[in-house]
């Protein structure tokens, strides 16, 4: 195949900040996907409806004036979010889901939830309304080896979460193991996940062998080769429980190359393509938009897009950086060739 068309994809996961960082990145996105599901956790973090709504003007100012775009907002779950909130967002027309994040799991869950006990009456409030609930599946306890952290959660937090909460939609977001993809698979209709564009490209030789690659570093972590190959499986099945979510999550230059560099690949530059690329590398572009345009929609009950893009296969070199402001932003891949290239 040299040639692709398939239905404007959208992107179920993804970090935009704001400010300068969100102005570099929207039109990335926006060339690409229809819609994507912004995740809030700025500092302070999107918990409340009125916080997601002022984040939504600052997101819609910065999209280009010829893209057409749309911004889907979630909230922020934390100790303290209340059954009004949930309430609230239920009733707004830009909501579409919250986020469970794990206090101190990854990059600004700070005010995340500390215990999911916390937070029961809003998880049974979200099923009443039918909220998806989106969740960073790794558990926090120091003693956990990193690289065990997704299969434990989901082994315990997440496997009580769907027990006490069957009617609850729920996407585990970034899966990176065998044990979770197995997990989503045997769940109900209602357990679903999104794969990110790394995840599927690397393993963890990726980040550590023959030198540091801190560009290559995200959470959860980039797993062993057999952890690759059942995403892979997963992703390029067309199953309907796995969808497009890349994670693509900007940090500038000089946060990232640091002694203590920040979590996350930023990967909307070229998202895309790079899903083509591993998809046609196991031969399953066919499967290709089931992936990226049908299955994350379909979940999240909306109407599927109805515009076309097309990818062709043309070698061409991923920029080494992004300007935002007098700093970098490093892209994925950035100097290095990638096979399938969306037709402008
Ligand atoms: O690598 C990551 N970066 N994982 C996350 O869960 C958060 C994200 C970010 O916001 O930078
Ligand atoms: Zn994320």
């Amino acid at each position: 195949m040299e040639q692709i068309t398939i239905t404007r994809p959208d992107d179920w996961h993804l970090h935009v900040r704001t400010g300068a960082m969100l102005k570099t990145v929207i039109p990335h996105t926006a060339r690409q996907f229809s819609r994507a599901i912004i995740m809030p956790n700025l500092t302070p973090p999107v918990s409340t409806v009125e916080r997601a709504e002022q984040y939504h003007q600052e997101i819609i100012q910065a999209i280009p004036e010829n893209l057409n775009f749309q911004p889907l907002m979630t909230l922020y779950l934390t100790d303290s979010t209340t059954v009004t909130e949930i309430k609230k967002a239920a009733e707004s027309p830009i909501i579409f889901a919250c986020k469970l994040y794990p206090a101190g799991a990854t990059t600004n869950s700070d005010s995340g939830v500390s215990n999911i006990s916390h937070i029961a009456a809003v998880l049974e409030s979200m099923q009443e309304h039918d909220i998806p609930l989106l969740i960073h599946g790794e558990i926090t306890d120091p003693e956990c080896d990193i690289f065990d952290r997704e299969k434990v959660f989901v082994e315990t937090i997440l496997a009580k979460i769907t027990a006490d909460f069957p009617a609850l939609r729920i996407v585990l977001e970034h899966v990176t193991t065998v044990e979770a993809v197995q997990f989503v698979q045997d769940a109900s209709e209602k357990i679903a996940a999104t794969i990110t564009p790394q995840h599927l490209m690397f393993n963890r030789n990726a980040i550590l062998a023959g030198g540091i690659r801190p560009h290559h570093y995200c959470l959860p972590i980039i797993k062993r080769e057999k952890h690759r190959l059942a995403i892979i499986a997963a992703a390029t099945s067309g199953h309907s429980k796995f969808f497009l979510g890349t994670d693509s999550a900007p940090h500038l230059q000089s946060r990232k190359e640091n002694s203590c560099g920040c979590a996350g690949c930023y990967s909307a530059h070229a998202a895309i393509e790079l899903y083509a690329e591993v998809f046609d590398d196991v031969d399953k572009l066919d499967n290709l938009e089931a992936f990226a345009s049908f299955n994350g929609a379909d979940f999240y009950g909306l109407p599927r897009n109805t515009e076309k893009i097309t990818l062709r296969r043309n070698n061409w070199i991923a920029p080494e950086y992004y300007l935002v402001d007098n700093d970098r932003l490093i892209p994925l891949q950035a100097g290095k060739s990638i096979s399938w290239q969306l037709t402008e």
